[in-house]
């Protein structure tokens, strides 16, 4: 157990888990939320469920453990690497960044001769992972072999903190600590879900969505701020608590859904902000779709630098997150098994 949520969050953050290779993070997850569930499992493909079992409805909250990363594509004769991105990588973010790799292996990633920055894509782009043939790679590393981001969990002066892979292990976190507070018994289900490959375009919480057929669907994800020099104008920003979704290019949130959570953050004098998002997605995008349509919305850690080696987040806006879930959850949501018009 973690003393501290800054201390889970540099943990899950530090993990190994590029889109496909959930396993360590899955493992550290499930032993964390065992004790704190009626019903911890996985399914085929890999997505992990915590089940609060009560009565209907059931709601579904997703945040996916898998974080951006890059594949091996070729191997050439003096041992360089050729890479391909696993999710949305911008190839300026990997100049002379570290990548590690599931067995440990490091590198770093580096680029051809060029002229302009324009000209710089992915076959410009290789990783050196030091070895001076393909047959002493090779005996490290295979093609189809996924490595992430290198880089420490920073915590900096005021609360701010800095990490790869806050997407979306700072949700996971939101989700592994609510369960931690929740009480014995909810007035409804609740069903945890540390969903898979959302990076890759929500394929985990797509099939979660479908087996556990929930009446609402949440999901915990980070999102993009308009607080740093010259950012495209966005109206969140760090620190100013929770984003309560109103849409992004996945889903338009259910206006009850919304609502609900804004009045239950008003209610509990809780900070949070609303968010349009112009591009991304989140699981929400997924649920909101599944069978006969899943009224859903999302509470979002404003994150900086999303995507890059170095996401940064404030800890009052993940504690804030956490204080709303679990208001939100212990009280009881309106539903009516005749009709599912809510
Ligand atoms: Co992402
Ligand atoms: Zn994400």
């Amino acid at each position: 157990m973690f003393n501290t949520v800054e201390e889970l969050i540099k943990s899950l953050t530090e993990t190994f888990g590029p889109s496909g290779e959930e396993e360590t993070v899955r493992t550290m997850i499930a032993n964390l939320v065992r004790d704190r569930a009626d019903r911890v499992f996985e399914d085929a493909l890999g997505n992990l469920y915590a089940v609060k079992e009560s009565n209907r409805p059931r709601i579904m909250i997703s945040a996916h453990m898998d974080e951006i990363g890059v594949m091996v594509t070729n191997i050439d004769e003096n041992g360089f690497l050729r890479i391909a991105p696993l999710g949305g990588v911008n190839p300026i973010m990997l100049l002379g960044q570290r990548i590690r790799f599931k067995n440990g292996l490091t590198g770093t990633v580096y680029h051809e001769k060029f002229k302009e920055l324009k000209e710089l894509d992915w076959s410009k782009l290789y990783a050196d992972i030091g070895q001076r043939d393909a047959a002493a790679a090779e005996n490290n590393v295979k093609i189809g072999d996924s490595a992430c981001l290198a880089q420490p969990f920073n915590n900096l002066p005021g609360g701010r903190c800095l990490a790869k892979a806050m997407d979306d292990r700072v949700g996971c976190a939101v989700l592994i600590e609510t369960l931690r507070r929740l009480p014995e018994r909810l007035p409804q289900e609740v069903c945890f879900v540390f969903s898979i490959q959302e990076e890759l375009g929500l394929r985990g919480a797509k099939t979660a969505a479908y087996s556990y057929e929930p009446d609402f669907g949440i999901a915990v994800d980070v999102t993009l701020v308009g607080d740093t020099p010259k950012a495209p104008t966005m109206a969140v920003s760090l620190g100013q608590g929770p984003a309560i979704k109103v849409k992004d290019s996945s889903i338009l949130c259910h206006p009850r859904v919304r609502q609900l959570m804004v009045e239950t953050a008003e209610n509990n004098n809780i900070s949070h902000q609303l968010e349009v998002l112009e591009r991304g997605g989140t699981d929400a995008g997924a649920i909101h779709l599944s069978r006969e349509g899943v009224p859903s919305g999302a509470i979002s850690i404003p994150c900086r630098y999303v995507h890059s080696p170095s996401e940064m987040i404030d800890l009052k806006d993940v504690l804030n997150a956490v204080e709303l879930m679990v208001k939100l959850l212990t009280k009881e949501w309106p539903f009516s098994e005749e009709s599912n018009v809510f």
